[in-house]
């Protein structure tokens, strides 16, 4: 459903992702796993199209993000880390507004919105102005924006960021009911190891731009707890030798 081959970024001379390759098969729940300045936030935007790869190929859904974006980016929805919301619009237009930019067609586009406003439970709150919304009740906007075209693979950039303990776990059971629903496809990124055993049944760990492990939650965690196996992971150099350095996170 994702395919990643060889795919960089580079900032002048920062090497921000470095010729990561991953496959992530439909209906799968990966956590997207790393220090801060892994290039998590990178890969997601190169992935979802906003951000052109300085090498490297993507497909989404079949659709190579470069050669046909239009059908790629038709296929994802994508929360990134600060989602693009309009304060001063009320949700329902704003959810309309973004169907209508996905190319909903005019007949589908009520149900759509109507459907997107369910599932993220936004429904009491429908004709507030977004601005005066709470932090999570912004994040669900932010979810439903991303669901509202039915796309088959979700990306999620740091879905739980700042949220209070308890939104966190709507949050997380939103967003696990959005992956069984459809089997859609989800790859979320997160520094909250508990979220990924509570949601993902694959974890893949970046750091310094490169993939340092790809395997399943069970496989992973062979090796020790997940918060053990992260802070050895992220503390490697580029050579993929221990660093013996704290990590950042
Ligand atoms: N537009 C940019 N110009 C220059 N450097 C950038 C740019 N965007 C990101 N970087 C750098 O690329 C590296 C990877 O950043 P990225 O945002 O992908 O990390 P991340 O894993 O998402 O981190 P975090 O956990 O803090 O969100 C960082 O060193 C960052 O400073
Ligand atoms: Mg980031």
């Amino acid at each position: 459903m994702v395919e990643v081959e060889g795919l960089s970024k580079r900032y002048g001379e920062l090497v921000a992702v470095d010729r990561i390759s991953f496959r992530v098969e439909r209906g799968e729940v990966v956590g997207f796993l790393g220090p801060n300045a892994a290039g998590k936030t990178t890969t997601m935007r190169m992935v979802t199209g906003f951000l052109p790869p300085s090498e490297g190929t993507v497909r989404v859904a079949g659709h190579d993000i470069l050669e046909a974006p239009l059908a790629a980016r038709r296929s994802v929805g994508y929360l990134p880390e600060t989602p693009p919301l309009y304060p001063e619009m009320r949700v329902k237009d704003y959810l309309h507004y973004v169907a209508t930019i996905k190319d909903v067609s005019r007949r589908a586009r009520a149900e759509r919105v109507e459907r997107a406003t369910e599932a993220c439970a936004l429904q009491e709150v429908r004709t507030r102005v977004i601005g005066t919304l709470s932090r999570g009740f912004r994040q669900r906007v932010g979810l439903a924006q991303a669901i509202v075209h039915d796309p088959e693979v979700l990306i999620l950039d740091e879905p739980t960021a700042g949220l209070d303990p308890g939104q966190i776990v709507e949050i997380r059971n939103l967003i696990k009911r959005l992956a069984s629903e459809s089997g859609r496809t989800v790859v979320l990124s997160t520094h909250i190891l508990p979220e990924v055993e509570a949601i993902c049944q694959r974890v893949l760990l970046i750091s310094r731009g490169r993939i340092r492990l790809d395997g399943s939650l069970d496989e992973v965690t062979r090796g020790g707890s997940l918060e053990e196996v992260f802070l050895r992971e992220a503390a490697v150099n580029d050579e993929g030798e221990p660093t013996g350095e704290e990590p950042q996170s």
